[in-house]
C-alpha cells in the first residue's frame, strides 16, 4: 500500500493506493456518509461499509448530464445532508465527474472522497479536482475545480475491467512520463507484460501511485490553469480532440490521444523544439503498449477536414495561437504558441 498527501491550493488531499483497501480507507469518515456507484458495481459494493447510504446510478456517459447530476442532489436533500457530511464516488470517469460536480455544489461544499474504478479513473479521471456535467448534450460545459479530501485506488477493482480499458488508460500514463518524468518511461518501457498481461500487482500499484503523483504535482503548483503550467497535461491533447471530432466521436480517448501525442511529437521535433529522438521515443512506448500511432491503425476512418476545423475551436486558441505543451526531451517540456495555420498544415499532413 502507498499512502501520501499533496497541498492544493490550501487543502491537503490523501492519496491512497493498495489492494482491497477500500472499507478500511473509508471507516473513519465521519457524519453522514453516501456512497454512489455504478449499477455494474453493486456486487462488488455490496460488503463495503454497510452503514452507509448508497445510490445507485447507470454510469457512462449518460449519467453525466444535469438532470441525473440533480436526482442524487434531491436524494440527499431528503435524507438532511449538511456541510458536515461525506460523498463517496466509486466508479470510472464519468462517476467522479458528477459526483465531484454535486459535492462541490452541495451546500457550497461537503467533504468529497474518490475511489475511481477504472484504470483511467485511478491516473487521470479522478485527479486533480476538474469536475464536470453535459448539458443539453454538450460535454462538460457546467462544472468547478473542487479537490477531494482524499483519493483511494483500490486496485482490486481492476480485476474485472476489459483489457481494452486498461491498455487505453496506458495512454494517459504514458503521457506523464514523457512530459514529465523520464524514470517513469525507463519503468514503463521494461514492464508491458507485468502490466498488461500478467496484471502484476506491485508494478500496477507503482504505476498508479506514480501518474497521481505526477499529476498532483502539477495540479499543486497551478490548480486553476492560470500559470500556464497545468497545460502540459494537454500533451497530446490539441492533436487528439481534432481526431475525436472528425471521429464524430466514434474513436476512444485514449486511442485518440495517442495519435495526438505521436502528431504532436513530430511537431516538436520538426520545427525544432525538442532533441532528435523524441518521435522514436513517442512511437515506440506507445507501440510496445499495443497503442495506435497512426490515424490508419484507428478503427475509423478520420475526416480531415472536420478534424482541422475542429483546432480553431480548441479551448486553448487565443489570437489565431494555440498554446500546445510539447516535449523537448524525455521527461521535460516547453510551452509554445503555435499558429493555427502551421498546426492546421502539420495535422492534415500526420493525419493523411
Ligand atoms: N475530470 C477530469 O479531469 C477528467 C479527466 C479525464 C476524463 N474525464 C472523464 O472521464 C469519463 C471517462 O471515464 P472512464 O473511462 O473511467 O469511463 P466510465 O466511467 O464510463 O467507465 C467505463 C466503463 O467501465 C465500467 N467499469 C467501471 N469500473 C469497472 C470495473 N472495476 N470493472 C469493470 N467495469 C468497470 C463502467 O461501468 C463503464 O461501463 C469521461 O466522461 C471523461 O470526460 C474526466
Amino acid at each position: 500500500m502507498k499512502e501520501f498527501l499533496t497541498e492544493i491550493g490550501g487543502k491537503e488531499v490523501r492519496t491512497i493506493v493498495g489492494k482491497g483497501i477500500l472499507g478500511e480507507a473509508l471507516s473513519s469518515l465521519k457524519g453522514k456518509t453516501l456512497l454512489v456507484y455504478p449499477t455494474s458495481l453493486k456486487d462488488k459494493v455490496k460488503g463495503v461499509n454497510n452503514e452507509f447510504l448508497r445510490y445507485e446510478i447507470q454510469d457512462g456517459e449518460q449519467a453525466k448530464d444535469l438532470e441525473r447530476a440533480m436526482e442524487i442532489v434531491d436524494f440527499m436533500f431528503s435524507q438532511g445532508f449538511d456541510r458536515g457530511d461525506n460523498v463517496v464516488a466509486i466508479g470510472g470517469g464519468t462517476i467522479s465527474d458528477v459526483v465531484g460536480f454535486i459535492s462541490s455544489i452541495y451546500m457550497r461544499g461537503l467533504n468529497l472522497v474518490i475511489a475511481p474504478t477504472t484504470l483511467l479513473g485511478m491516473v487521470d479521471a479522478a485527479i486533480g479536482g476538474k469536475n464536470g456535467v453535459n448539458f443539453k448534450n454538450v460535454k462538460n460545459v457546467l462544472g468547478t475545480f473542487y479537490q477531494p479530501s482524499l483519493i483511494v485506488a483500490d486496485t482490486d477493482f481492476l480485476s474485472t475491467l476489459p483489457q481494452q480499458e486498461i491498455t487505453r488508460g496506458m495512454a494517459e500514463v504514458i503521457k506523464y512520463s514523457i512530459v514529465l518524468d523520464k524514470e517513469f518511461y525507463d519503468f514503463l518501457a521494461m514492464n508491458q507484460e507485468e502490466i498488461l498481461k500478467e496484471r502484476n500487482h506491485g508494478v500496477i500499484e507503482e504505476v498508479i501511485t506514480r501518474s497521481i503523483r505526477d499529476k498532483l504535482n502539477v495540479v499543486s503548483q497551478d490548480e486553476r490553469e492560470t500559470k500556464g503550467i497545468r497545460i502540459v497535461l494537454n500533451f497530446g491533447h490539441t492533436i487528439g480532440h481534432a481526431i475525436e471530432a472528425g471521429s464524430s466521436f466514434s474513436v476512444h480517448h485514449g486511442l485518440a490521444i495517442s495519435v495526438g501525442m505521436t502528431c504532436e511529437a513530430k511537431i516538436s521535433e520538426e520545427m525544432g523544439y525538442s532533441e532528435e529522438g523524441i518521435v522514436e521515443d513517442v512511437t515506440w512506448i506507445l507501440s510496445s503498449y499495443g497503442l495506435p500511432i497512426s490515424s490508419e491503425k484507428l478503427e475509423t476512418k478520420i475526416d480531415i477536414e472536420k478534424a482541422v476545423a475542429s483546432l480553431s475551436k480548441d479551448k486553448k486558441v487565443r489570437s489565431n495561437y494555440v498554446m500546445m505543451p510539447l516535449p523537448t526531451r524525455l521527461g521535460e517540456w516547453r510551452r509554445v504558441d503555435m499558429p493555427l495555420e502551421t498546426l492546421n498544415g502539420f495535422t492534415r499532413q500526420c493525419l493523411s
